[in-house]
C-alpha cells in the first residue's frame, strides 16, 4: 500500500442567484492541496502548511478535510482499531469565509487523496456522501453546491445527495468570471441564520422558474441570459443583503463596464461578474478595472481576479502529472 497520496481541488462559485444550495461551478486558478499519509495512529491528525493562505482547525472532529477523509477511509474498510491512522497536511490556496468554497476544496482534496492512498475506488455515491459530510462540519448543513463542482468540475446542479441526483454541464472557453474579493469574512454558518424558514408557494414557484431559465442559458452557452438570471433571486439575497454592503456598488461598476451579470458568490463576501471574452482587450479588462476602482472608492481592501470554469475538478497529483478524479484523464500538474 502507498504511504502518501496528494490531491488538489478547485475553488467554486455557488448559488449564482436563484441556484441557492443547488448550483455551483468550479473555477480555475484557486484551490487547496491535501496530502494524506498512513501513520501508526490511532485516528486522524491534521496540520496546515504555514505558507498556505489560511490556517484552520486541527481538531479532526471539526476539520472539514478530516471528516471527509474519515468517511472515505471507513467506507474503504480502514481498520481504525488497529495501530494505524492517517495524517493530513493541508495547504490552503484560499482563505475560509470567502464564498469561494474554501471548506469544500479541502474536503474534496482530502477525500480524493484518501481514496487513492487506500487503493480503493469508492462509488460516486459514497464519494459524494463523504464530501457532503466534510462540508457539514464547517457550515452546519450538508449543502453540496460547492463540493460537487469541486469534485467533478464544470457547473453542477444538485437536487439531493440521498438519493444522488444531479446534473453536470461544462463551462466554455469564452466564459470569463471576474471575482472581486473584499478583505472581509462572512461565515456561512452565520449567513444561513439570516434566511427565512419558509417562503410563500408563489415565490417558490417563481424561484424554480428562474433557476430553470438560468440552467437553460447555461446549456445554450448564452452569457447574456446567464448574467441576467444570475442577478435574479428574490429570496436569499434580499435576506442577506445587509451582510454585503458593497454588493450593489460593485455590481453597478461591473454592469456599467460591460459585464453580463454580477452577483454574490455563495454567502459572500466574494462578488462575481461574468462576460464573454472577445480578444485580449475584451470587456474583461474594463470590468476588472472598474471593480478595482470601485473597491478602492469604497475603501475596501482586497483583490480582483479573472477565472474560467474548471472542467477537470479534483486532481490526484502524481509528480508532474495530475489525474482527474472524474475522468481518469492525465493532464500536466497545474500547481507545479
Ligand atoms: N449555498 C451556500 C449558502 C453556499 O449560500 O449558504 C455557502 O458559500
Amino acid at each position: 500500500m502507498k504511504k502518501v497520496a496528494r490531491a488538489w481541488a478547485p475553488a467554486s462559485l455557488s448559488n449564482l442567484g436563484p441556484g441557492f444550495d443547488a448550483l455551483g461551478a468550479a473555477i480555475t486558478g484557486l484551490g487547496d492541496t491535501v496530502s494524506v499519509e498512513l501513520t501508526t495512529g490511532p485516528g486522524i491528525t491534521v496540520d496546515f502548511d504555514p505558507y498556505g493562505a489560511w490556517i484552520g482547525p486541527t481538531d479532526a472532529q471539526r476539520n472539514t478535510a478530516a471528516v471527509a477523509a474519515r468517511h472515505v477511509a471507513s467506507v474503504a474498510g480502514f481498520d481504525w482499531s488497529s495501530d494505524s491512522g492517517l495524517h493530513l497536511s493541508i495547504r490552503k490556496g484560499l482563505a475560509a469565509g470567502t464564498g469561494l468554497g474554501s471548506s469544500a476544496a479541502s474536503a474534496v482534496a482530502a477525500a480524493v487523496a484518501t481514496e487513492a492512498l487506500l487503493g480503493g475506488k469508492l462509488s460516486e455515491k459514497d464519494m459524494i456522501a463523504a464530501v457532503v459530510a466534510g462540508e457539514s462540519a464547517t457550515s452546519g448543513q450538508g449543502h453540496a453546491d460547492n463540493v460537487l463542482p469541486s469534485l467533478m468540475g464544470g457547473f453542477v446542479l444538485m437536487r439531493s445527495a440521498h438519493p444522488t441526483d444531479f446534473l453536470r454541464t461544462e463551462g466554455w472557453k469564452e466564459l470569463l468570471l471576474l471575482v472581486a474579493l473584499p478583505d472581509a469574512e462572512v461565515l456561512t454558518r452565520d449567513a444561513r441564520k439570516a434566511l427565512p424558514a419558509t417562503v410563500p408557494l408563489s415565490r417558490a414557484v417563481d424561484h424554480a422558474a428562474r433557476l430553470a431559465l438560468m440552467v437553460a442559458a447555461l446549456e445554450r452557452k448564452d452569457v447574456a441570459d446567464l448574467g441576467s438570471w444570475m442577478m435574479s433571486d428574490d429570496i436569499v439575497i434580499p435576506a442577506r443583503r445587509h451582510l454585503w454592503p458593497w454588493l450593489d456598488d460593485l455590481a453597478g461598476a461591473a454592469l456599467g463596464s460591460g459585464a453580463a451579470g454580477c452577483t454574490i458568490s455563495g454567502s459572500g463576501p466574494a462578488v462575481v461578474a461574468c462576460c464573454s471574452q472577445s480578444g485580449d482587450d475584451g470587456p474583461q479588462v474594463a470590468i476588472k478595472r472598474a471593480l478595482e476602482q470601485q473597491m478602492e472608492r469604497a475603501g475596501l481592501e482586497g483583490s480582483v481576479s479573472m477565472h474560467r470554469i474548471d472542467n477537470h475538478g479534483a486532481l490526484l497529483l502524481d509528480g508532474d502529472q495530475a489525474i482527474s478524479w472524474r475522468t481518469g484523464q492525465r493532464i500536466p500538474n497545474p500547481i507545479l
